[in-house]
This record gives C-alpha cells, structure tokens and sequence, in this order.
C-alpha cells in the first residue's frame, strides 16, 4: 500500500518506519524542513532502540521517504495517517491546531479516494471536525471524492516502541465502514503471526479509548504512589505491599510501581485534556482531578524529605543526580519530573552535578541552559564529594553500582532513591543513609 504519514513525532515516525518495514511504500511527512533534512540522511532527532537501524534499513530498500510536502505525498496515498502534537493549550484543553492546519492541506490535495486515519491522541469528536475540514476544502474545489476518517490510536511507550508497534496487544479501529475496516485489517494483519487483535468500534469509542486507557494506567500510578506516601507514615513497606497486592490477578503486578509521579507528555496531557473535555460537557470529573494532584504533590514530597534532612538552606551542599529522562531508553525530558528536582537543589543554594544515559544534550541546550551544573561523563564522575546522590530515573545502568566506589568518592554516604532500586538492608548494612519511596528511612 502506498501511505502517507503526517507528524515525525514518536508516534508518526515510529508508525511509518513500521509500516515500511512490512513491505508498505510510505512517506512520513513533517514541516520542519530540519528534521527532515536530517531524516533523509538517516540521522533520527530522538533516541529510541531500534528505530534508527530501521529507518536507515527501510530508507535503502526505497519503502521509506521523507518529505516536507502534504501536497505531493499524499495525492497517491492510499491512507493518510494524521499523527501531529496535539499539546496541551493554557487553559489545559488539547491544542488541534496542528491537526485542523494538516486536515485543510489534506483537502486541498487529496485526487483519488483516500483513507484518513487519525492516530494523533485527541478529544472525542476530531474524526468529525477533520472530516468537517476536508469536506469544506473538496466543495471549494468543485471535487466530490470519496473518503472517510477513521480513528486508530496509538498505544505505544517510549523506549519500547518498536516492538510495542511491532506486536501490539491490540490494534483499536473506530470506524463507521465495512470498507474501511477490511483495509485496515489488510495493512495490520503482518502484524499478528498468531491470531487477530483487532477491535473494531465506532469512531467516537475508540478516540475515548485513547483517554482512558491512559488515565486508568494514570490512575495506577497515582494510587500506588498514594499507598506508598500512608506506608511512610505508619512504617508498612510499599515494595512488600505491592507484590501483596498485585497477587490479586484482578489487579496484576504490572504499573504499580511507586516513584517520584509520571513523566512524559501522554499521561499529564491526556489527564488534563479528559479533565477540560468534560469539563466542557458539565461534568466535574474528580478521580481525574486527584490523579493529576496527586502526581504533582509526588516530587514535591520528594523534594520535602530531603529539605528534613538537609535544611531548606542548599548553599553548603553539593548533590549528584543519576537518570534525567522522564524514563529510561529515551532521552526524552517532557514533563520529566527531574526538572522540577533539580531546579529546586539550585534555587536553594546547591550545587548540582548530573549524569544520565541519554539526556545530557536535552537537559543541557533545552531544559537546565540557564543553570550552573556539572555535567558527568559517567555515573561515577559525578559522585565525587557529594552529599547525596539522587536516583531519578531507573536506567539499567544504575541498578548494581559499586557501592564501595560510591562510599569511597561520596563525602557522605547518603542515597534518596525516587525509583525504589536498591535494597534497604543491604545498603544499611554497608552503613549508606538510603531513603525511598514507600519505606522508612530504614526500610526492611
Ligand atoms: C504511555 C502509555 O504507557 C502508552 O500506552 C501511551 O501510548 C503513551 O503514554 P509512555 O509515556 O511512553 O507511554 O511511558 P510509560 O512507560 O507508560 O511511563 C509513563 C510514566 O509513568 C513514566 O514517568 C514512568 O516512570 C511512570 N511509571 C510507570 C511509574 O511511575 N510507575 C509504574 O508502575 C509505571
């Protein structure tokens, strides 16, 4: 099939490369005349395993091209598949300019029956404002084409999204066509070696199945957190209560993990997004409400146990952070709850030295560039005399450090660990200060 992808963002990118590397003649198209300057050489802006080994693979076997132009990828398209931001405007609502601006260009250049998949996550009703858009500019052209917007969501995670798109638990098609679906069905079915994930809906359906399935593991996530922060304060352990209750195959063991909040633009954008939406509708949704708050309030606890340990007054102390990125395998830094941490440690008066995998050019030129920090070249680099060292994200490399190194270069052997990584007693017995989150000072 010949299709068009619109956006080279995580989703748009990652959809293409995969659909070319099933065999399917794509274009991913962008306006930003850098960004794909830079593709065509095969040079990937973001870091995600896997992807840039595809591209490049994908590229020479002539499945893969990049373009700036609507207009002269998708005249041919078979599908069109529309996956541009859709970021979050002041007043928290989705922004759908990026959409309404590629819904026009579509219209105005679309010359054959055409398939238009929005895969771009935004609120219930945007297949019908999309197809409101088209129609307008086909009547101005004096054309009446045949074509139809379907929504199919995307449901892939950072830093696993390859093989997430590659096997997916299930391709969501919200779609009001026999037609429509079939071909959807053709272009997914390489997909799945075994047996068919489809699920088919009407269009509406499947845009809020987008919201909700990122509000539910949202709202996971806010919950353990909320046990964690009441088994601080009577002395239970969040790790044991955790595996206690992911026993239960009702709730399963998955996304219960405690930390220091979500990051990343999905959750803290769809959250708002679905909040303003039914807003929008007279409804006060108040679990979403809480669920925002409650990752907000997350960090800043964190941030409150070590101001009881080191005094609100930072100018004497000097702390090394491991682990940047919003998560591991990405050097994505979006809504990462690092920038809050560190910005604070440097307001009070600290000095910061920061190592992470893959985000030192991210944090460096986009997020910390007024900031003094020290910049490691690895984990190790940066723990020379500090007070504490600060685990913010659970990058691989940080789970077995050589804690002889660490307590040999430290000048105090203090560990606040927002991702729960180490054991308590193990550390204690080696004389470190370990602080977690869920857990007591002195954990198990
Ligand atoms: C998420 C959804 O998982 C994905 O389906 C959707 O398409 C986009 O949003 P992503 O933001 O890439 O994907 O990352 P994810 O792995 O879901 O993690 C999001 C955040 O939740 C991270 O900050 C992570 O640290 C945090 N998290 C996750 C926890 O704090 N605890 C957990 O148990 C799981």
């Amino acid at each position: 099939m010949i299709i068009s992808v619109i956006g080279t963002g995580y989703v748009g990118l990652v959809s293409g490369t995969c659909f070319s590397e099933m065999g399917n003649s794509v274009t991913c198209v962008d306006k930003n005349k850098e960004k794909i300057r830079q593709l065509n050489q095969g040079i990937v802006p973001i870091y995600e395993p896997g992807l840039e080994g595809l591209i490049q693979r994908n590229q020479k076997n002539k499945n893969l091209f990049f373009s700036t132009s609507i207009k002269d990828s998708v005249k041919h398209s078979d599908i069109i598949f529309i996956a541009v931001g859709t970021p979050t405007l002041d007043n928290g609502a989705a922004d759908l300019i990026q959409v309404r601006e590629v819904a026009k260009e579509i219209g105005r250049s679309i010359t054959k029956k055409t398939l238009i998949v929005n895969k771009s996550t935004a609120p219930v009703g945007t297949c019908n404002l999309i197809q409101g858009i088209i129609s307008k500019e086909l009547i101005q052209r004096n054309l009446s084409l045949a074509f139809e917007v379907i929504s199919n969501p995307e449901f892939l995670k950072e830093g696993d999204a390859i093989s997430d798109f590659m096997k997916p638990d299930r391709i969501v098609i919200g779609v009001d066509s026999e037609d429509a679906f079939q071909l959807m069905k053709e272009l997914y079915s390489p997909f799945f070696r075994t047996r068919d994930r489809f699920i088919r809906m009407d269009v509406k359906s499947a845009e809020m199945t987008k919201y909700a399935a990122n509000a539910m593991l949202a709202t996971k996530i806010s919950f353990i957190n909320e046990i964690a922060n009441i088994c601080e304060l009577v002395g239970a352990d969040v790790n044991q209560v955790r595996v206690g209750v992911g026993s239960d195959s009702r709730i399963g063991y998955n996304f219960i993990y405690p930390g220091i909040g979500y990051g990343g633009t999905c959750f803290p954008k769809d959250i708002s997004a679905l909040i303003k939406l039914s807003l929008k509708h007279n409804y006060e949704p108040k679990l979403l409400a809480s669920v925002d708050e409650v990752n907000e309030g997350q960090k800043k606890l964190f941030l409150k146990k070590l101001l009881s340990r080191f005094g609100e007054d930072l100018s004497n102390f000097t702390f090394g952070i491991w682990g940047l990125s919003f998560k591991p395998e990405t050097d994505d830094m979006r809504k990462s709850p690092s920038i809050f941490i560190v910005n604070q440690l440097c307001k009070r008066g600290a000095k910061v030295r920061v190592y992470d995998p893959k985000s030192m050019k991210n944090a460096k030129e986009k997020y910390f560039s007024k900031l003094d920090l020290f910049y490691g070249e690895n984990k190790y680099q940066i723990i020379e005399n500090i007070d504490a060292l600060i685990l913010l994200t659970e990058w691989k490399e940080f789970r077995s450090p050589d804690f002889s190194e660490l307590k040999s270069k430290m000048r105090l052997p203090i560990i606040f660990d927002g991702r729960n990584q180490y054991n308590a007693f193990d550390l204690n017995k080696k004389d470190f200060e370990y602080y977690q989150i869920g857990k007591n000072k002195y954990g198990r």
